[in-house]
């Protein structure tokens, strides 16, 4: 792991030099993990739910449950979402040139479509016109050709997966003209001096289009490298489908231990039973006993050649686990209601992945957790301006790679 002091200091000094326009925080990497992440995604005309998942090449379903919509509604993947929709949009992270990105999203294009519309009205501003030009090695970007695919990197962070040593997954959230800190960290059940901490900020000072990582809590997966859906981390409050949609997975709103369960979907799926029980996938028994609760559960541990991998555990635990509970789903959004937490609000709310769709009443929550101490963020964090010459994120990455090869351990 680089030391993240140099690395500040040096891209302190490519600030200075380059044009700042807007700032986003950039991971360094030097392997080839890849991990999950999510997008701050506001839908830009009204779109069909498969519409909206083949903008980022991403499982309709998956778009759905990262979004805790009901996918028991019929011919929901044709359902169609309303304009200026936020949705999170959940894709893989990987590492590219030294840096955290995802660039598994192609874009073909459209009469009429300029890289501007394309970055700032269809991606939402997640990814610049500059950085579009330079992923496709754009000479003249007044010529785009009718049906061309274009490479559309966005940006992303892992951080290990964890925040203050908690499991989190990492959103990235494109700043608006009204956003403050302290209403972003309050809308995402975070704190500033967190906030602060993860995207290496000085000041609390943030501009529209700036792009900062939002820690999430989430539910951490132990299943083995091997197996493909390796180091699934599903946040609080949401769902993910796995197995070949055999199997789905829920995180909160009790506990941050991930539940597997069969999932509803009709597809034919190898067997989800235990070995040498006849309890099934998601299945817990309880037993009291003198010595405490003896609880029996069959769960969910990767996906692994096409096998749905189970373990049966036996623990005695002091107290039998009450009724399992689930995230709330919501039905598929028709229409956008004003979310109040946009505005600089005086009082936090905090509304989990309730923000994505209408809701009919706010309860009243607190908006710091007590569980997250502000303490010191991950390491390797560092601000990076862009500037209009898209050269400096060449430089960036030749410096951020360089440190990662001179500086092992420092
Ligand atoms: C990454 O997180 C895991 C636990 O999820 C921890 O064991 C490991 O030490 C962490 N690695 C670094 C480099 O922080
Ligand atoms: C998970 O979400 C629920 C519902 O939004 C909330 O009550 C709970 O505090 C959250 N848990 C954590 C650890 O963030
Ligand atoms: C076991 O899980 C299956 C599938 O989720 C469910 O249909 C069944 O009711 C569960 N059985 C028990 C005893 O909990
Ligand atoms: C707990 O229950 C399991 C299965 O019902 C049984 O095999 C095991 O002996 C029990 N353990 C204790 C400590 O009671
Ligand atoms: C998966 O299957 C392939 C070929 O059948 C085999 O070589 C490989 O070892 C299997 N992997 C695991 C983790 O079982």
């Amino acid at each position: 792991m680089p030391n993240p002091k140099p690395i500040a200091f040096i891209l302190i000094f490519i600030n200075v030099v380059a044009l700042v326009t807007s700032k986003s925080t950039i991971e360094p990497c030097s392997n080839s993990d890849s991990c999950n992440a999510l997008l701050a995604y506001t839908l830009y005309t009204d779109l069909k739910v498969s519409e909206v998942a083949s903008l980022f090449q991403i499982d309709p379903i998956a778009l759905l449950t990262a979004n805790a919509i009901d996918i028991s509604y019929p011919d929901v993947e044709n359902h169609i979402l309303p304009s200026q929709l936020f949705l999170k949009i959940p894709i893989t992270c990987s590492c590219v040139d030294g840096i955290r990105k995802s660039v598994l999203t192609h874009y073909k294009t459209r009469p009429s479509d300029t890289l501007t519309s394309i970055a700032d009205s269809i991606y939402s501003g997640l990814v610049s016109a500059d950085q579009i030009q330079e992923a496709n090695s754009i000479d003249d970007p007044s010529v785009l050709d009718v049906g061309q695919s274009l490479v559309v990197p966005l940006p992303c962070t892992c951080f290990n997966g964890t925040d203050n040593s908690l499991p989190a997954i990492y959103l990235s959230y494109v700043v608006k003209e009204v956003d403050t800190l302290a209403a972003i960290a309050a809308r995402y059940a975070t704190t500033l001096t967190d906030l602060m901490n993860v995207n290496a900020m000085g000041s609390t000072s943030i501009k529209a289009g700036d792009i900062l990582a939002v820690p999430l809590p989430a539910c951490a997966s132990k299943f083995p490298r091997y197996a493909s859906d390796f180091g699934l981390i599903v946040p609080n409050g949401s769902y993910a489908v796995s197995a070949s949609h055999c199997v789905q997975c829920s995180c909160g709103p009790g506990n941050l231990n991930l539940y597997c369960t069969p999932a509803s979907l009709a597809v034919s799926c190898s067997s989800m039973q235990c070995r040498n029980s006849n309890l099934m996938l998601g299945n817990v028994t309880v037993q009291q006993s003198s010595a405490g609760c003896n609880v029996t559960s069959c769960s969910y541990g990767g996906y692994v050649n096409g096998t749905i991998i189970t373990s049966l555990s036996v623990s005695l635990q002091p107290r039998c686990p009450g009724p399992r509970q689930f995230p709330p789903l919501v039905a598929p959004p028709t229409k956008v209601i004003r979310d109040a937490s946009f505005a600089p609000a005086p009082a936090p709310q905090s509304d989990g992945s309730g923000t994505s769709t209408p809701k009919t009443g706010v309860v009243p929550t607190t908006g710091s957790l007590p569980g997250l101490p502000p303490a010191s963020g991950p390491i390797g964090s560092t601000s990076v301006s862009f500037s209009v010459n898209p050269s400096a994120t060449l430089i960036i990455a030749a410096v951020l790679f360089f440190l990662a090869m001179v500086s092992p351990s420092l």
